[in-house]
């Protein structure tokens, strides 16, 4: 319906912020609330997001496990939106919703805004960062993080495999020596719709995920495809990928 090869490629979240959020969230469904709500087992201290985008329903269940969050991402206008939500702001998007809906698929439909309260106070910065760059948060340093996560976004910033690759490595030097990296990778998706405007996307199938995973210096210890095939226009994509990987190095100490 919309071959990729005919639209101008955009990769760098060319959407407004509100609409990306009121597009994907504002009725949560079980199919607009993924499964990557779930860190499973990972835990620890420090966990950086990146490529946050304007949302915060990706660190629902990561405001449990670990007492330090910091968000990244790359335009001001994401960064913002995030900064509007947390100091409550007028005009900040409303993720009640979606807590109450999470909150309610783990049977404490009640504890939403308590949710959004821990949420809050765990953010401690929220940073522009450019994974295309070796140093991605350049002039700014963070101490390595225990788990380093990311949905959604490698696949939305490149045009290319190559670049893809180097990204997965730039980001590796965020995070400590056996640290986790948790993602969650749209496979097979040529187009996405925010706002009834099309944009492209890096289409991508597990093996290549994988490599670029492995030769990043990371150990895959979980990898599941999970076929979610778009129930509408707003995608084409033809499966989610959830992988956990460690970085090659000692065990931090807890
Ligand atoms: C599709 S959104 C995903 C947002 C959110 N993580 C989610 O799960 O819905 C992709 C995000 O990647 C970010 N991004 C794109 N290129 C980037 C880059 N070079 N460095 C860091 N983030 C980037 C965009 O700004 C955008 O917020």
């Amino acid at each position: 319906m919309f071959p990729s090869y005919s639209l101008p490629f955009k990769f760098l979240s060319p959407f407004p912020p509100s609409l990306y959020s009121k597009g994907c969230f504002e009725n949560p469904t079980e199919t607009q609330i993924p499964s990557h709500l779930s860190l499973g087992d990972v835990k620890g201290d420090t966990l950086i997001d990146i490529g946050s985008g304007p949302t915060i329903y990706q660190l629902l269940s990561a405001c449990k496990k670990f007492n330090e969050i910091i968000i990244l991402d790359y335009t001001n206008r994401n960064c913002q939106e995030l900064e509007k939500w947390l100091k409550k702001e007028l005009g900040a998007f409303d993720w009640t919703p979606v807590v109450k809906y999470v909150c309610k698929l783990k049977g404490q439909r009640e504890k939403w805004a308590e949710k959004e309260e821990k949420l809050r106070k765990k953010v401690t910065q929220v940073l522009k960062c450019d994974v295309r760059k070796p140093n991605s948060l350049a002039p700014v340093t963070l101490p390595a993080a225990d788990c380093l996560f990311s949905t959604l976004c490698l696949e939305a910033a490149y045009k290319d495999l190559g670049t893809f690759r180097a990204a997965v490595k730039n980001i590796s030097s965020l995070l400590k020596p056996g640290g986790l990296l948790v993602t969650v990778t749209v496979l097979k998706e040529a187009y996405y719709m925010v706002d009834q405007r099309c944009f492209s996307c890096l289409y991508l199938d597990q093996e290549s995920v994988k490599e670029a995973i492995k030769d990043a210096g990371f150990d895959i210890k979980f990898i599941k495809e999970v076929q979610e095939c778009s129930p509408n226009t707003f995608a084409d994509f033809g499966a989610l990928l959830h992988g956990v990987a460690c970085k090659w190095g000692p065990k931090p100490a807890q």
